[in-house]
């Protein structure tokens, strides 16, 4: 049997978040429905944000209330503060995900505070998830090279990943925000993190704006993770991150890791009914 490696599906927050046009809160929720028929596990659906940083995401709690929710997928949202995770439970979010940053300028730019502020904005984030059983993922960004610092130390990122995992995050989402990331600097920055957090509590969230993502995938696999995050039809970007574009699109991903010999899960005819929505939605 094919060994099965998990596409997360970040394209109805991560892929969406960064469009200039204001999208109809009716065609975000066509869109989850239409990823939950894929065979995801997990798809990250909004963002519990201030509308004020991301209009995009303002009406996350709609989305929430009118998709069609699937067995067995756990649906996500992002939030940054106690009022986002509130937000966010109270949308019936199956998980929420944390955001930190490996350099200190994102951490600026994105959510206005330093990382170590930020982490101590997570800690009762976390503290009342547990006592809920409300599972949380942490991301960490910038891990291989910052918009506003340059490259990103591999140590800076191991000591983010660890602290969140030490928190209690189930698994810790390495993000290659601009896409500037090689397969050499994935692997410095994934041999570090390994010594942190095991391989298996790991996923790689690579954007594609230098075009090597799935070369990162690769190099990723070699080093044994098995979970990596994706955005239907491409789509994306962090508002706050000059020059980050596409994340890697999941049906890209999917041909790739199908093409290794993994199993996915994921049904690729309505993936691509996914894609050219989600493409349909960017232009209007
Ligand atoms: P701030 O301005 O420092 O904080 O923002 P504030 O407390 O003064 O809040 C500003 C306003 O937002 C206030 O409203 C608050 O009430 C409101 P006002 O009084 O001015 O009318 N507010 C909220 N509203 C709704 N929900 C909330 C919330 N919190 C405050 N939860 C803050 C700090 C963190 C809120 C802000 O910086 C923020 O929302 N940042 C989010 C930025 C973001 O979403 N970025 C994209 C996601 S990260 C990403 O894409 C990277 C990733 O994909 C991985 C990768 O690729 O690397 C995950
Ligand atoms: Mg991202």
């Amino acid at each position: 049997m094919s060994e099965f490696v998990e596409i997360f599906e970040v394209g109805p927050r991560d892929g969406l978040q960064n469009e200039a046009r204001e999208i109809p809160t009716a065609e975000k929720i066509a869109l989850v429905d239409c990823l939950s028929r894929a065979g995801f596990q997990r798809i990250e659906v909004g963002s519990f944000v201030s509308p004020k940083w991301v209009p995009q995401m303002a009406d996350s709690d709609a989305v929430l209330k009118d998709i069609k929710r699937v067995d067995g997928v756990s649906y996500a949202a992002l939030a940054p503060n106690m009022r986002g995770y509130e937000g966010a439970v109270a949308a019936k979010v199956d998980e929420i995900a944390i955001f930190a940053s490996a350099s200190e300028g994102f951490s600026k730019s994105n959510i206005n505070a330093t990382i170590s502020e930020s982490i101590e904005r997570f800690k009762p984030i976390l503290k009342a998830a547990r006592h809920i059983d409300m599972p949380v993922r942490g991301y960490v960004s910038c891990v291989t090279d910052c918009p506003f610092d340059g490259p990103t130390p591999p140590q800076k990122v191991a000591e983010v990943a660890a602290e969140l995992f030490a928190l209690g995050c189930y698994e810790v989402s390495l993000g290659d925000t601009i896409g500037k990331g090689t397969p050499d600097s994935i692997a410095k920055m994934l041999l570090a993190v390994l010594n942190e957090v095991p391989p298996h509590r790991l996923s790689g969230h690579y954007h594609d704006t230098g075009g090597r993502a799935l070369d990162n995938i690769d190099v990723s696999l070699s080093m044994g993770l098995r979970v990596f995050d994706g955005a239907v039809g491409g789509l994306g970007g962090c508002p706050y991150a000059p020059g980050a574009e596409g994340n890697v699109a999941t049906e890209a991903v999917n041909a790739h890791l199908v093409a290794l010999g993994y199993d996915t899960g994921l049904d690729s005819d309505v993936l691509a009914e996914a894609a050219t929505m989600a493409r349909a939605m960017r232009t209007g």
